[in-house]
């Protein structure tokens, strides 16, 4: 290694450090507190009170969801997220993802087709991120959407998970720029996002062995592919964990 690469990762090393815990312990702390508040304020009568706590809280997760995301994508450049892998049914994965969506976005509906158990060796809150982000981009950027769909499936041996919109698409020449980090495909009005969310999902899936595709055609809409190994029959040995970053 090089001195400047060293001086690079012991800078990236710093950076981790100080967004992993200067930042980020007084953050939980406080979003923990505004969590308090907005549920002690539901019973209150005074509406613009609690409209206020529920505004303060919304920001609260939206800073803590961009903490994370550039502590993730730290961690990437530095080789340094590690997985917990265990024998995981994606149904739960997918449910997870689905309910949380739901729960902070009324629209575009989210419907989900599912067949059967389908058992990987994964991460479980990782891939939950996955298909979190992905839903997101979904609701995000794909809001005229009469619905966003969900398969989860069984195909050639692998599993797969499509989520797809009928949103504005993305233009072709941009598509292999997204999953790079920053990289945002059209200026965007709303403050608050960091172009990281399919960057930090490909890397995921990369390191369990999966792939993250997208297909988009502008003003039809865009449909996100993720295939990724089935679980070993059993007899062939658990699973394991391991470190992942950006692959070279
Ligand atoms: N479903 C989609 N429909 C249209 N454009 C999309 C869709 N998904 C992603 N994009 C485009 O790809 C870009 C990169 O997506 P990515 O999820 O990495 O970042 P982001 O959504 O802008 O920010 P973040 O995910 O960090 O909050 C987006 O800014 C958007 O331009
Ligand atoms: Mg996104």
């Amino acid at each position: 290694m090089s001195s400047k690469d060293a001086a690079r990762s012991e800078l990236q090393e710093q950076f981790i450090a100080v967004l992993g815990h200067e930042l980020r312990t007084p953050l939980t702390a406080l979003h923990g507190y505004v969590q308090l508040l907005h549920r002690q304020l539901a019973a209150s009568p005074d509406e613009m009170v609690y409209g206020l706590a529920t505004r303060a809280l919304q920001q609260s997760r939206r800073l803590v969801g961009l903490v994370e995301d550039l502590l993730d994508t730290a961690r990437l450049e530095n080789r340094a997220l590690t997985l917990e892998l265990e024998r995981i049914d994606l149904r739960s994965v997918v449910d997870g993802a689905v309910e949380t969506v739901r729960s902070v976005a009324a629209k575009p509906p989210i419907e989900v087709e599912v067949d059967g158990a389908i058992l990987v060796d994964g991460d479980s809150r990782r891939l939950e991120q996955v298909l979190l982000n992905l839903l997101k981009n979904g609701v995000e950027h794909a809001s005229e959407s009469k619905h966003i769909d969900v398969r989860l499936t069984k195909r050639n041996g692998m599993a797969e998970i499509a989520v797809e919109d009928q949103g504005p698409g993305i233009p072709e020449e941009e598509l292999p720029k997204v999953f790079s980090p920053f990289y945002q495909a059209r200026p965007r009005a709303r403050a608050g996002a960091l172009g990281l969310g399919l960057f930090i999902a490909r890397e995921i899936v990369a390191a369990h062995q999966g792939s993250l595709e997208l297909r988009s055609e502008e003003g039809k809409g865009t449909r996100a592919l993720i295939v990724l190994p089935l679980a070993d029959p059993p007899a062939s040995g658990g699973p394991s964990t391991g470190d992942i970053g950006p692959r070279s």
